[in-house]
């Protein structure tokens, strides 16, 4: 079966247009903003991170691409209008450094700072990989699913993809608002 970051993009690419503007909240090494990059070639990216050392390692990889803008500052401060799709892939930098990671009451902050922009953004949906397995990671994924659970259920759709007999496994949350028929 998929690996969540492949169920994510399989579900963000059949969403996603050519000439949508996407975010990538928390860039990392890279491989997600070159993904995203690829699916929007008339299009943009605009990619997150807080350390210098994953802005710089997603530049690296992604130096043929010509639609990405990066911003070395929180997720919370993403700010935008008319984007389809922002991805957040949670934890911290895989070969770097383990202490500086996504934190439960910044990831909270930057998810309802989006939710309250749906009004801005009616297609965009919010994808968010989560994990678990580690000390932090089982703090904040709890929290997101206690957060998606006070969404009200006649605006929004929050879904997990939780697989359900592995212990504290990754898995993906998608958040969008519903639209009327
Ligand atoms: C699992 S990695 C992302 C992997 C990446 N998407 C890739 O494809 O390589 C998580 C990243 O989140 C970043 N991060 C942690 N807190 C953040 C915040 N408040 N805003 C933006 N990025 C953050 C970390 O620095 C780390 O690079």
């Amino acid at each position: 079966m998929y690996k969540t970051y492949e169920l994510a993009h399989i579900l963000i690419k059949e969403h996603v247009k050519d000439n949508d503007l996407v975010v990538d909240a928390t860039c990392g090494n890279g491989f997600d903003t070159l993904f995203l990059s690829k699916l929007v070639p008339n299009g943009k990216v605009l990619a997150y991170d807080i350390q210098e050392t994953a802005i710089r390692n997603s530049k690296a990889l992604t130096k043929d691409c010509n639609n990405i803008e990066f911003f070395l500052t929180s997720f919370e401060n993403i700010n935008v209008s008319n984007c389809s799709c922002v991805m957040f892939n949670l934890g911290y930098l895989p070969n770097g450094d383990k202490n500086i990671t996504t934190t439960k009451d910044q990831t909270i902050n930057a998810i309802s700072n989006l939710v309250n922009s749906f009004d801005v953004n009616p297609d965009m949906v919010i994808f968010i990989i989560a994990y678990p397995g580690h000390d932090n990671g089982f703090i904040e994924s709890n929290a997101i699913d206690e957060y998606i659970k006070t969404l009200d259920s006649k605006l929004y759709l929050a879904t997990t993809f939780k697989p359900v007999n592995q212990v504290n496994a990754p898995y993906l949350i998608t958040i969008n608002k519903k639209k009327n028929r």
